[in-house]
């Protein structure tokens, strides 16, 4: 499974894999794909220098990449705390009701919430690029529009390519003009922020449009038929965030979590505003429900979502609500049915698509 842009960054095979988790970015590069370490969840750039160094130590010498999630819009020179000064009463009061009517206890005293959203903030993010090239990283990833130039100028003077996600033909072009080196084209059916085109009809029309840039297909993607797939609609690679969710290396910490992603079908999903006030994929739970009743005050925007409900979340997650625990997933969680490591999620994607590629030469008669 290797094209010219894996060739290009010492990849044996075109799978990228997005993930939050260290340990699962640096299996994927061992397994002969491309880890990208989210650094969204980082608040201080000192635990994202810790995780790199943990990465360098970990992924013998092979690539990886980082993934940031630098806002096309500015909201430079403001901090947590004035964006904590947006949210309405009511909108707080509705967050308590919602974890009273499932009986959520409060965080013990003085134990602060571990989920930050702290790394859309642009000064966050700027922070964590200066410790991300202090390291060999081979790609630069962003996630909600193009970096700015500075950001560009900087990653190509450190040899460092930048891709960018997009979910639009669109999108995709306003990337090339600002100079992105790697689109990955994110269709709707994908995990976490999404558009409402679906990869199928996504992949291709992105590849023409930006012609002759590489395009990662995203979205749906979980299997080697469907890494067959993604490159014949003319893909350079195949870019997947959900599927490790479920592998033995991810630290969701959270038993419940896990089974309920294993039980999940595809249409388990919804993409809704609740998480970060953007649209984004996520198991349906009776959380999702009340942000997405319209009887109810219904999501801010972002970055005030995020940060009105990062405290709930810890809370649902700590105390194990079942009713309201969730996480960003994709459709492909239908298919993420047993715990597997990520060496064999690769052995897995392997024999499929030589299982996709036999059928489609007998069908073309070679
Ligand atoms: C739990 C989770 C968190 C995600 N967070 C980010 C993120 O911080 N930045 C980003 O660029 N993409 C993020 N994504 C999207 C992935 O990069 C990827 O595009 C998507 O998962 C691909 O579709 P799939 O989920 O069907 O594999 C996230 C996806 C998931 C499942």
């Amino acid at each position: 499974m290797q094209t010219e842009l894996s060739s290009t960054l010492g990849a044996e095979h075109a799978v990228f894999g997005f993930t939050p988790f260290p340990a699962v970015a640096a299996a994927i590069s061992r397994a002969g794909g491309f880890g990208v370490l989210g650094a969204v969840r980082y608040g201080a750039a000192d635990d994202l220098a810790r995780d790199l160094d943990w990465m360098q130590e970990h992924t013998e010498g092979l690539p990886y990449g980082l993934d940031v999630v630098m806002p096309a819009k500015k909201v430079e020179g403001v901090t947590e705390a004035d964006i904590e000064a947006m949210i309405p009463e009511a909108h707080r009061a509705y967050v308590e009701e919602t974890l009273a009517a499932h009986g959520v206890p409060p965080l013990p005293e003085g134990e602060a919430s571990g989920w930050r959203i702290t790394g859309w903030l642009e000064q966050v993010a700027r922070s964590q690029l200066d410790v991300a090239f202090d390291y060999p990283i081979k790609l630069l990833a962003n996630a909600l529009g193009s970096p700015p130039p500075d950001v560009v100028r900087r990653a190509h003077d450190h040899g460092v390519l930048v891709a960018a996600l997009a979910g639009s033909p669109r999108h995709a072009r306003h990337h090339q003009e600002a100079g992105i080196d790697v689109i990955v084209a994110q269709g709707y059916e994908a995990g976490g922020h999404t558009g409402e085109i679906a990869t199928m009809v996504l992949t291709p029309e992105v590849v023409r449009a930006v012609d002759p840039l590489p395009v990662l297909a995203a979205g749906g993607i979980g299997t080697g038929e469907q890494v067959a797939a993604g490159l014949a609609l003319g893909a350079q690679g195949v870019w997947l965030g959900s599927v490790w969710l479920t592998t033995e290396e991810a630290e969701l910490h959270s038993p419940l979590l896990t089974r309920k992603l294993l039980a999940a079908g595809p249409g388990d999903t919804v993409r809704s505003r609740a998480l970060t006030g953007k649209p984004a994929r996520q198991l349906r739970t009776e959380w999702t429900d009340a942000w997405d009743d319209p009887t109810g005050p219904g999501p801010l925007p972002m970055p005030l979502q995020g940060l009105l409900v990062a405290d709930a979340l810890t809370r649902i997650q700590k105390y194990e609500t079942e009713a309201l625990l969730g996480t960003p997933v994709g459709q492909i969680v239908g298919q993420m049915n047993s715990t597997r490591s990520v060496q064999a999620v690769f052995d897995d994607l392997t024999r499929g698509f030589e299982r996709a590629i036999d059928r489609i030469n007998r069908i073309a008669g070679r």
